[in-house]
């Protein structure tokens, strides 16, 4: 995809991402239909499948011929080489029930199966994060860089619980909290994947892992992290793979590698395709 037509994807999921956070506003608070999936912790609310219903009808009248994945219609993905938007359109569903503000909608286009465009905006702390490949990643129209950090010790983390309720996930999750937790300056689990990417890729922490997420958590993520610097890896030091529902987001390879290594249990999931 060339600049241009880069720079049209970007303007476009900025104008829908914005128009999606003002539905969110409006029904925050007020969410009536809460719909458990796999387990009582992995809920939809009826916010959630209006902002995905309006997102890809959007996106369908602008881009025809683009494929789509959205997290409230796919159940398993279909990914190809063309170009696919892939949407969370609400990350940290738990957060926006209780009204906890750091939530957001997350859109990335993915073009040969790599990341290119990134729009996560969060109405209710009012910023914008956006990238797309080669040009930089920014928050409200400012650049953004990560923090230059190889310290473990010095680090901040983050990581999340995730929504599975099954006791081979809830070991891994302790284990790696435990593990990594003593070791370094804190741990933090906020509820948002593609929020704690824009933590990472602000500088405000040093790494986000996390297993057990879906492609819509971290595709628009993935471009903003690696625009900002920093580093994109599976959690066992390979290549990132959009569809392996897991990754490490660091500021750099040191604390990367580092992580990778200190984590104990490298839970491997069913595939998001
Ligand atoms: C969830 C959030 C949460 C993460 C889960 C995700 P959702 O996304 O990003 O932080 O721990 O793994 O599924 O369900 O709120 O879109």
């Amino acid at each position: 995809m060339d600049l241009k037509t880069l720079t049209e994807c970007e303007s476009f999921a900025i104008a829908i991402a914005i128009k999606a956070g003002e539905m969110m506003k409006s029904m925050s608070g007020r969410c009536k239909q809460i719909e458990e999936k796999q387990n009582y912790a992995d809920i939809v609310t009826e916010a959630d499948k209006a902002i995905e219903s309006f997102v890809f009808e959007e996106l369908r009248k602008q881009f025809p011929t683009h494929k789509l994945i959205g997290e409230e219609t796919a159940s398993k993905a279909v990914f190809t080489d063309d170009p696919t938007w892939i949407v969370d359109p609400i990350d940290g569903t738990t957060n926006f029930v209780h009204t906890f503000p750091f939530c957001c909608i997350s859109i990335g286009l993915a073009v040969n199966k790599k990341c290119v465009v990134g729009v996560i905006y969060s109405p209710f702390l009012d910023k914008l994060y956006t990238a797309k490949k080669g040009c930089g990643a920014y928050c409200n129209g400012a650049p953004i860089r990560v923090h230059n950090c190889t310290s473990f010790q010095q680090a901040l983390f983050i990581c999340e619980m995730g929504n599975q309720r099954d006791d081979e996930k809830r070991k891994a999750v302790f284990a790696n909290m435990e593990a990594v937790g003593w070791k370094c300056h804190g741990l933090r689990c906020m509820g948002s994947a593609a929020l704690n990417i824009c933590m990472v890729a602000s500088g405000f922490a040093e790494a986000y892992w996390e297993f057990g997420l879906h492609c819509w958590d971290m595709a628009a993520g993935a471009i903003i992290a690696s625009e900002a610097g920093g580093v994109v890896i599976d959690t066992e030091g390979g290549e990132f793979d959009l569809m392996s529902r897991r990754l490490i987001v660091a500021c750099n390879e040191s604390i990367a590698t580092q992580l990778s290594k200190e984590l104990p249990v490298h839970l491997k999931l069913e595939r998001d395709d």
